[in-house]
């Protein structure tokens, strides 16, 4: 809609019945009145007998409150003070008031202006609305992906022989990070033959066998009923006691404990059995540093040079091995550099053959607190917390990154 403010009635009228529809104002304050009760008024024209600087002063405030609001100044004669007046207050046009053809086509413009920028409003609110709310979406996600993402770290002690000394090292290497005062979680995944609770003396009321009675229906609650308890910030998922049992854990039973777990425990130390069954592939697919351990003999030497070929196959990040020599003192004829090149590692840890290893084990104390100064007790405390530390450091960088564990950070096996 037009409105028209003018004091001379007669002149008032002329104007009113050329701009159909418009609307007659005789005052500035009846204007006031009409602007604030009409929000979709396109046109105000203003004629001769207001005074130019009352004009302005309106104009001014229509600028800022109303900017698809278009004011026109009718003068007797355009003048260079009503031009130079009109422009400075952000009146639309300055037409001459004998001019009506030039007044009709003033008005045009001015709906088509306040058209454009009403649309022109419209979008920028709906534009903003869509990106308030794809951005509210974005922090929802990313919340949820926060809560369900893996906190803590997975540590798998893994070889392809036989007592080597894995269950060793893994219970060990819980130990020392628990006494860090992190929480950690040992899960035995040797499920035929696991000697983590002897080795701890502990004695399992549940174990990995009673994952099966959740048919698949593991939640945090129920992986914690499996936990034995060994201290304060440090727990235990035992193997089976019994080789007999009806039901038993399913691969894919092992896979969601050990994602559990890593979001409940700061560390999850896996104990493997040896082979790269099933169970120990699904403990790769999720780890973030691998234990390698061997002793200085040719069999392991030859059952670790082809575990690492096969994991360099299955595309695990060398970064993330360390590698342990056990009884690296053997007097065997193979010196630990021989032995080192041979299997293109080089040793992290180095353990030596000592009674006090066994005696720490047939007493189901930890080495690391049965002889916390032994040479051994250092090395592993010494790999631990390196193990803690670039754990860290790899969090930290990835929390910088995106604050969720990044594809980066993790790997899958068997993609490659
Ligand atoms: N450095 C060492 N000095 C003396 N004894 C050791 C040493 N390392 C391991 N042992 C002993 O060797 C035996 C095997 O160790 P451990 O059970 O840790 O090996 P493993 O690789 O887990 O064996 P398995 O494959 O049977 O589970 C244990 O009795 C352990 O005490
Ligand atoms: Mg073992």
């Amino acid at each position: 809609m037009t409105a028209i403010v003018e004091t001379d009635r007669s002149r008032l009228s002329v104007l009113q019945a050329m701009l159909h529809g418009s609307v007659p104002l005789e005052s500035m304050e009846a204007l006031g009145e009409h602007v604030a009760s009409t929000p979709h008024e396109f046109a105000i024209v203003i004629g001769p007998s207001i005074q130019v600087d009352d004009a302005a002063v309106f104009a001014q405030w229509a600028r800022v409150h109303k900017p698809d609001l278009g004011v026109i100044l009718l003068r007797e004669t355009v003048d260079a003070h009503a031009l130079s007046t009109a422009l400075r207050s952000g009146m639309r046009e300055v037409v001459e008031s004998r001019d009506l053809a030039g007044l009709t086509t003033a008005v045009s413009r001015a709906r088509a202006v306040s058209n454009a920028i009403v649309q022109n409003l419209e979008d920028e609110t709906q534009a903003a609305a869509r990106a308030a709310l794809s951005e509210a979406q974005a922090r929802a996600d990313a919340a949820r992906e926060a809560a369900e993402s893996p906190t803590g770290q997975m540590v798998t002690v893994f070889s392809t022989k036989g007592g080597v000394g894995k269950s060793l090292m893994a219970a060990n290497l819980a130990v020392v990070l628990s006494e860090q005062g992190r929480s950690v979680c040992i899960v035995d995944l040797d499920v035929n033959n696991g000697d983590i609770a002897i080795m701890l003396q502990l004695t399992p009321m549940r174990t990995l066998n009673d994952l099966s009675a959740f048919h698949g229906d593991v939640d945090v609650e129920a992986v914690e009923t499996l936990v034995t308890p060994y201290s304060k910030t440090l727990g235990v998922v035992a193997a089976p006691v019994r080789l007999d049992a009806t039901e038993q854990a399913t691969n894919e039973d092992i896979g969601k404990l050990l994602d559990l777990l890593v979001r409940v425990y700061d560390h999850v130390v896996v104990d493997t059995s040896g082979t790269f069954d099933d169970f120990a592939l699904t403990a790769l697919d999720r780890t973030d540093t691998l234990v390698l351990v061997g002793t200085l003999d040719i069999p392991a030497l030859k059952g670790l040079k082809l575990a690492t070929q096969t994991l360099d196959l299955l595309n695990f990040p060398r970064e993330k091995w360390r590698f342990v020599l056990n009884r690296a003192d053997a007097k065997v004829g193979l010196s630990t550099e021989e032995y080192e090149q041979t299997l293109g590692l080089k040793a992290d840890c180095s353990l030596v053959s000592s009674r006090e290893v066994l005696a720490a084990v047939n007493r189901g104390e930890p080495l690391v607190k049965a002889y916390s100064g032994h040479p051994n007790s250092k090395a592993i405390r010494a790999l631990a917390h390196s193990i803690a530390g670039a754990t860290r450091t790899e969090k930290a960088e990835v929390d910088a990154d995106d604050r969720s564990r990044s594809s980066a950070g993790r790997f899958r096996l068997r993609k490659a």
